[in-house]
């Protein structure tokens, strides 16, 4: 079990099988045919996995535009619960086919409103990619066109994803297990 800054981490996704699975997810997304596709990577967790996703992308012979738009949710926990954007994309959305890739869906609460806004702004259609779907947790009826894995109600780290802004750069998707002092 890799110890990482003195905590247990146990691997859930290892660098191997998020790569194959990558492949496989190209595969899908270049099966339908795109309209000038812009792909919009969800800041910050996704960023790794847009990174590899795109150049799985590429292999497979798709050539997007590529965006980022961060978004953040507040209010968690509480009643009034929302998304908002912290740093908007530039690029024109009206009549082309966007790719929304994000690291986790869980209530679905992030890509429901970043699936409407795009929609808003005149998409012509709007897909979602996520590595992980923790399914268990979601609000409503809102599910990904393409999958990486399901993922087990834990809270997960690594590949861009963090826990108190720490362990974004693993190269694996893992779990914190505990201290290693309590080991
Ligand atoms: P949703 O809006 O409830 O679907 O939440 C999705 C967002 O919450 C993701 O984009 C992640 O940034 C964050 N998130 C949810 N679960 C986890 C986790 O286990 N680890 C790290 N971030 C998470
Ligand atoms: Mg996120």
């Amino acid at each position: 079990m890799p110890v990482v800054r003195g905590k247990n981490i146990d691997v859930l996704f290892s660098p191997e099988q998020i790569a194959a699975r990558n492949m496989e997810l190209a595969a899908q997304i270049a099966v339908q045919p795109k309209n000038d596709l812009l792909v919009i990577a969800i800041l910050k967790g996704s960023f790794i996995f847009a990174a590899d996703l795109l150049r799985a992308l590429h292999q497979v012979g798709l050539a997007p535009e590529v965006e980022f738009i961060t978004l953040s949710s507040y209010g968690q926990g509480t009643k009034s619960q929302g998304v908002k954007i912290i740093k908007d994309i530039d690029s024109e959305v009206k009549g082309r086919d966007v790719l929304l890739i994000d690291d986790i869906l869980e209530s679905g609460r992030t890509l429901r409103y970043a699936r409407e806004l795009m929609f808003e702004r005149g998409a012509n259609d709007v897909s979602i990619a996520v590595l992980l779907d923790k399914s268990c947790r979601r609000e409503g009826t809102l599910n990904a066109d393409h999958v990486g894995f399901e993922c087990p109600d834990y809270f997960v780290v690594g590949y861009g994803m963090d826990v108190a802004y720490a362990f974004r750069e693993l190269p694996f998707v893992g779990i914190v297990t505990g201290d290693v002092a309590d080991t």
